[in-house]
């Protein structure tokens, strides 16, 4: 009785002098044991994960299922993983894990791998998208030069169809108000979301009411040959102006530095970076820049002015009529939709593109009510080339 009692404690010291010197003993069966044990605990998972592979392959697409297997078996450290778009944008991140993710940079210029950029076009929507049959005639036949996310409020959910261009593409989102912190912020969960696709190398927001003016080809080709990103910053000294700075934002901000743009804009992929990292001028504008400051015309035009304004091209490629007056811009309607209006939109004034002078400015147009759908789609053949 006290001998077998005693084997398992001297089994148990006499473990590294087992391996050290005495070859000739036999493996103790208590080795054997836990040696066994290992070996069905191991089969046991391997059964486990074969019969996930096959369960999970019943239940979703057949081409999913071998990744699955892939992740069971292989190292989920492949170029592949790093390279891959998400393949499901409604993730479980919050806000603060989400920039974090996407301020992740390659330090290594060159890509690995043959990387095609593409143009993210960033949809900041209230709900639905009342123009989208002229969008979705607009990216046909582009797949693969083109992302799309959709920011509408968190109450709205968009069912589209799974042939639209927009069916999967709407992204965790937060209520927006015109005109305040939370617009920005969108606009920054907008491009942390697209910033996650490497791919991603302009960003382009837009709104329901925007339409484009070109073709695809053309819109990509004039945003991809730019030196400069379209975010529209000037200093305008009257009360709408430098009116709105407050002097609390000094030192950070001083107010020769601050300027004013439309919300509207297009960013690389540095400044989209530069955008969704910064926490040093974030508070200074959601402390002191509240309606009748309206934030969205400052923070993004000031901050990038201080930080990167040889990368600006200081307008926005965002046609917008202000001529009516008053806080928001004019809304056109089936009565509008002529093709003379369009022709002078197009080429009614002159700006630089890479430092040369022209009459083509304007990639976009807003806003447009609902109800210029049909003649819009109408009139885009022959007009916007698509
Ligand atoms: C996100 O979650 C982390 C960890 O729980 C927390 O520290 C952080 O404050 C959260 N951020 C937001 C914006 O909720
Ligand atoms: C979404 O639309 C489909 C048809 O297009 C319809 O069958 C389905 O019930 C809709 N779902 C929701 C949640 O509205
Ligand atoms: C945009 O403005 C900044 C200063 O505000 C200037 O440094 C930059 O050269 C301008 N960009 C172009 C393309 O002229
Ligand atoms: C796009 O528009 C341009 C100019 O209107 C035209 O030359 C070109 O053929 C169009 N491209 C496509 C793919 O339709």
């Amino acid at each position: 009785m006290q001998t077998r009692l005693v084997v398992p404690i001297e089994d148990g010291k006499d473990h590294a002098s087992t391996f050290r010197a005495n070859h000739h003993r036999p493996m103790p069966m208590r080795l054997i044991q836990i040696f066994l044990m290992f070996v069905v605990v191991g089969l046991s998972f391997s059964l486990i994960c074969l019969y996930a592979t096959k369960f999970f392959s019943v239940r979703t697409i057949v081409p999913v299922a071998p990744t699955i297997i892939h992740a069971c078996f292989e190292d989920v450290n492949n170029l592949q993983n790093w390279i891959k778009p998400p393949s499901d944008l409604m993730h479980k991140m919050n806000d603060t894990e989400l920039f974090w993710r996407a301020t992740f940079v390659p330090r290594v210029k060159e890509y690995p791998f043959k990387r095609v950029p593409k143009i993210a076009f960033m949809f900041l929507t209230k709900g639905p998208l009342p123009l989208a049959p002229l969008w979705e005639k607009f990216f046909k036949g582009h797949k693969g030069l083109y992302s799309i996310y959709v920011h509408p409020h968190p109450a709205y959910f968009g069912n589209y169809s799974s042939s639209s261009v927009f069916y999967g593409r709407q992204i965790p989102s937060k209520p927006a108000e015109w005109g305040e912190m939370s617009m920005c912020e969108a606009e920054r969960r907008l491009l942390a979301n697209a910033l996650l696709d490497i791919s991603n190398e302009w960003f382009v927001l837009l709104s329901e009411s925007c339409i484009p003016l070109h073709n695809f080809s053309i819109i990509y080709y004039y945003i991809s040959r730019s030196r400069y990103s379209f975010m529209g910053s000037y200093d305008d000294p009257g009360p709408f102006g430098r009116g709105r700075y407050d002097p609390n934002m000094a030192p950070e901000v001083a107010l020769s530095q601050w300027r004013k743009g439309s919300q509207w804009f297009e960013v690389n992929r540095v400044l989209a970076v530069k955008i969704v990292e910064d926490v040093v001028y974030y508070p200074k504008f959601r402390d002191f820049c509240k309606p009748g400051c309206y934030v969205d015309e400052h923070y993004f035009p000031t901050m990038l002015t201080i930080h990167m304004p040889h990368l600006l091209a200081n307008r926005t490629l965002t046609w917008t009529d202000w001529s009516r007056g008053g806080a928001h811009p004019a809304t056109f309607g089936p009565a509008d939709i002529k093709e003379e209006f369009f022709r002078k939109i197009i080429a009614s004034e002159q700006c630089l593109y890479n430092n040369q002078l022209t009459t083509f400015c304007y990639l976009f147009a807003r806003k447009f009510a609902p109800s210029a759908l049909d003649p819009l789609l109408g009139l885009s053949p022959r007009v916007f080339g698509f």
